[in-house]
């Protein structure tokens, strides 16, 4: 079978999609049940079904696209990733996994392949956790690793349960439903850009991903006392904003000092209150990601931030209150899928590079139930998460033909 990628219909679709956007391009927002996210999906459902696949979606708005195999009765070969966008980001983060999911299903449509499994492209909901707090909402459910009964009382910031707002937004059904019978999927493939510089410094081309890094997020509220900024001496003060700065240096200097360059901890949203220039912080929301390959490592950073509350709380007479959001454990990925995509690579003589995703993504939950592995293209500078991420033509179009010769594999 000799597989050819149309890269300028995949490069042309993935500029269109990135017209859906609450951002100014180059940059891309795309937050999950916004109307720009309903009609980006709706896009993408008429692009499936143009390219002759069954489409169906769950209550919380995973989208299943798929090609039907000679045996139904045998498991089907995913792939597929995520079209939600953080806000002011880029337009290959989870995008080229979706896209060049579809470009790799068309291809071996055309080239007259025939599956034996099913091959099922998926659009995962909520990959990004910036409307409900936390990632890979879809995945979760999907895994049973989120049970309905949490997954109902996530909230967004205005107040709004996940509930509600995936049913305004049409999907109906109940949230029970939608975690996956086992024994599901054969195989699971997740196509993605790097996210950092590895392949680019060593100039490989591509990367499979051995192993996914532990994830975990904490909300942390600290609630001082505000007043008049010149009324109030120093000495009578506990602003709450100071008090997150001395924590913020903290949970710097706790992933820093680790022993291991695989910690990393960022504090990505700090909210003041109540945001005015005279006059104290008397609280401040704070947003905290701390991840690892090595949970116990990670787990070390979690206890150093309790302790560091604590102590910072004592000393400034300010309350803080951390909520753990998730912390979930790594994830390996199966030697079988590892070893298809290698096949592929040497099949075309594309080097690679085995490596660590330190990025999360749902392949880390689906591979709670499934055998899993991820495709890595490089990105410009290792740049993701803003709008100049950049991954070029050429690297799509060659991770999109490893990606449909393993689907051909694993589904023969
Ligand atoms: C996914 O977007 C991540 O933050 O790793
Ligand atoms: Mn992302
Ligand atoms: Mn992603």
């Amino acid at each position: 079978m000799s597989l050819t990628i149309d890269r300028d219909r995949l490069l042309s679709e993935i500029d269109e999609l990135a017209s859906f956007s609450d951002a100014e391009a180059p940059a891309v927002t795309r937050i999950v049940f916004t109307p720009t996210d309903l009609k980006a999906r709706a896009w993408m459902k008429a692009r499936c079904e143009e390219a002759g696949l069954t489409v169906r979606q769950d209550a919380v708005g995973n989208i299943f696209a798929r090609w039907n195999g000679s045996d139904p009765a045998v498991p089907v070969v995913g792939t597929g990733s995520h079209i939600d966008a953080i806000p002011n980001a880029g337009k290959f983060d989870g995008v080229v996994g979706v896209l060049g999911g579809l470009e790799a299903i068309r291809s071996l449509r055309q080239n007259g392949f025939r599956p034996k499994h099913s091959i099922e492209l998926i659009i995962f909901t909520s990959e990004e956790p910036t409307r409900f707090g936390i990632g890979c909402l879809g995945s979760r459910l999907l895994s049973g690793t989120l049970s309905p009964d949490a997954a109902k009382q996530l909230t967004d910031n205005d107040g709004a349960t996940l509930d509600e707002v995936r049913r305004e937004s049409g999907f109906a059904g109940e949230l029970e439903e939608v975690k996956l019978p086992s024994g599901y999927y054969k195989a699971f493939i997740e196509l993605h850009i790097e996210q950092g510089p590895l392949l680019e410094r060593q100039q490989t081309p591509l990367g499979i991903v051995t192993k996914i890094a532990a994830p975990a997020s904490l909300r942390i509220v600290i609630e001082g006392s505000g007043g008049h900024a010149g009324g109030v001496l120093m000495v009578d003060r506990h602003d709450a904003l100071c008090a997150a700065a001395e924590l913020i240096l903290a949970i710097e200097s706790a992933a820093r000092t680790s022993g291991a360059i695989d910690t990393v901890a960022t504090v990505g949203i700090c909210e003041v209150f109540p945001g005015a220039v005279n006059s104290i912080p008397n609280r401040v929301r704070l947003s905290v990601d701390v991840r690892d390959t090595d949970i116990q490592r990670r787990d070390i950073v979690l206890r150093t931030i309790e302790t560091s509350s604590d102590s910072i709380s004592a000393k400034r007479q300010v309350s803080i209150d951390n909520e753990l959001l998730n912390a979930d454990a790594p994830a390996d990925c199966a030697p079988a899928v590892v070893e298809a995509l290698s096949q592929s690579c040497r099949k075309y003589e594309l080097n690679f590079l085995p490596m660590i995703s330190r990025a999360y993504h749902d392949s880390l939950f689906i591979a709670r139930i499934a055998p899993v592995a991820m495709l890595f293209i490089p990105c410009r500078n290792g740049y993701s998460h803003r709008p100049d991420e950049y991954a070029a033509p050429e690297d799509i179009a060659r991770g999109t033909l490893v990606l449909a010769e393993t689907l051909a594999a694993l589904s023969r």
